[in-house]
């Protein structure tokens, strides 16, 4: 275990930092070598305080949402693991508004002029914002949430800068599944949600976000950031070479929580045929282990990131089944562990981070097999994993090593030769300039 994390520096030292490190990024950026601006120009559109840095300020004040001021810290990515290391924080997935923020700052076709732009983002920190709607005094006016956003670019601010395209240029980055933000505006009182996504004056907008709704809309699905965020080529190559190099002794790994109520459902099948798997024989297979639980209830491995990487190293297939919604940070996680993913339903990425993981290369680098043959049918996972021959679970691997940049948020500043890599940023970006490019020809 490491040394507990030290002391949280204040709020204004965090809001100093953030300030500083944004001047100096905007002097250093010319140094990427070939960047080629063309139809990649962002104009970072400015916000007042209070829809961004002020809603930090409350960061102890939901009671029923976790006291998130220890997440702050290093813009975002929260505290470093221990003292020593170098690429592992203490990631707070809801913090990426504050990640995504930083990387903006750096990105090397920003422009100040909004009309040479071909897209506008809005460093609005929407899914914190969303907090007093979600846990606070707020919560019977979910309907609200974004309007007074509204209300400032089409009315106070500017107005042209949104009516040059009618807000089809701009693009935000909320931190929640878009479950989260799609309450109907006639549900009064709301159940759970605001209703970011159904308000009309948000349509427009491209929104990022953790998980999209199954039909396309506004939002467009982004990987959930994972602990490991390198600064530089060396510390990445070095931990790629260990996940090449590690042995792994276990067939599966599912760590989560969930699947103890009596009712069917895959994570209880999962947990089930995990018990029952220490009764059977490994002899003839060439595992130790056939499958290693993480109890990861009540949250205790979100902010732990070895509980969960160290029995991720080990183990050749990770189980990622559907909780309370299809996605999961754990996909990533595993990902970055070198563990081969296996879905249970298309919902849970493949119809999802298509930016990230392209759908044609699923059957190279995961595994999937239907909930419904696992809960309803008998059919067995570990049986369908076992079956599977040794060279082509080296092959899988070889390819999640491939992909695993892709779905990496890596550190803000980070070295030039680790930039040559698209990072999960990166691909956003580009994912983005791309729909709002086809969206633009397709209004004008
Ligand atoms: C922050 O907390 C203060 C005091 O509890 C409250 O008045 C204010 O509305 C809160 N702001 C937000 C953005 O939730
Ligand atoms: C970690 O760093 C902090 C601040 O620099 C220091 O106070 C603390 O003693 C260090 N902990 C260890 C275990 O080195
Ligand atoms: C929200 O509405 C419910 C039902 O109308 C009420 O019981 C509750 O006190 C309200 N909550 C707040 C914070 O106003
Ligand atoms: C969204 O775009 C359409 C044109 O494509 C426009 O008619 C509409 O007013 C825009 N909505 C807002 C809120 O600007
Ligand atoms: C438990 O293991 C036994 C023996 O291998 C097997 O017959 C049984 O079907 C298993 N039960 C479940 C729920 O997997
Ligand atoms: C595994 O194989 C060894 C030697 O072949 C045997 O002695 C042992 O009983 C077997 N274990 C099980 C659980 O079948």
């Amino acid at each position: 275990m490491p040394p507990p994390p030290p002391p949280l520096p204040s709020f204004s030292l965090i809001l100093l930092l953030f300030l500083l490190s944004s001047t100096t990024i905007s002097q250093s950026q010319d140094t990427d070598p070939e960047s080629d601006c063309t139809d990649k120009w962002i104009h970072i559109r400015h916000l007042p305080p209070q829809f961004n840095v002020d809603l930090l300020k409350n960061c102890s004040e939901y009671p029923l949402f976790d006291n998130f001021c220890p997440y702050l810290s290093n813009h975002g990515l929260g505290q470093k693991t221990h003292n020593s290391s170098h690429s592992w924080y203490r990631t707070d997935p809801f913090m990426l508004e504050l990640i995504f923020h930083r990387r903006m700052l750096e990105y090397p076709c920003l422009t100040s002029d909004p009309n040479q732009a071909n897209a506008i983002y809005l460093p609005y920190y929407g899914g914190i914002d969303s907090l007093k709607y979600l846990y606070g005094p707020e919560v019977n006016s979910s309907i609200l949430h974004g309007l007074d956003l509204y209300q400032y670019l089409v009315h106070q601010d500017s107005p042209n800068i949104w009516n040059k395209n009618f807000g089809h240029d701009h693009f935000l980055v909320m931190a929640r599944p878009a479950w989260d933000l799609i309450q109907p505006l006639s549900a009064d009182p709301p159940i759970f949600g605001t209703s970011f996504l159904e308000l009309p004056e948000f349509y427009n907008v491209t929104v990022l976000t953790f998980e999209a709704r199954a039909y396309p809309w506004q939002e467009r699905a982004i990987p959930y950031p994972t602990s490991f965020h390198p600064p530089n080529l060396a510390f990445f190559e070095s931990w790629v070479n260990r996940l090449r190099r590690t042995r792994r002794p276990s067939l599966m790994l599912f760590a989560g929580g969930g699947g103890i109520s009596a009712n069917p459902n895959v994570r209880r099948s999962i947990r089930l045929e995990c018990e029952n798997s220490t009764s059977m024989s490994v002899n003839g297979t060439r595992y130790t282990k056939l499958c290693d639980f993480v109890d990861c209830s009540n949250g205790v491995c979100e902010h732990d990131p070895l509980r969960v990487m160290k029995p991720m190293l080990q183990a050749t297939f990770c189980l990622q089944p559907p909780g309370d919604t299809p996605t999961r940070r754990s996909t990533f996680d595993g990902i970055l562990a070198g563990c081969i993913p296996v879905f249970f339903e298309d919902l849970s990425s493949k119809k999802q981070y298509q930016w990230h993981l392209p759908e044609e290369k699923y059957e190279e680098f995961s595994v999937f097999i239907p909930k419904e043959e696992v809960v309803f049918k008998g059919l067995r996972v570990l049986d369908v994993l076992m079956s599977i021959p040794r060279a082509e679970v080296r092959r899988m691997r070889e390819k999640v090593l491939e992909m695993m940049p892709r779905v990496m948020y890596r550190k803000h500043e980070s070295s030039l030769g680790l930039r040559s890599k698209k990072d999960a940023f990166d691909i956003a970006i580009e994912g983005t300039l791309q729909r709002i490019k086809s969206r633009l020809e397709e209004i004008a």
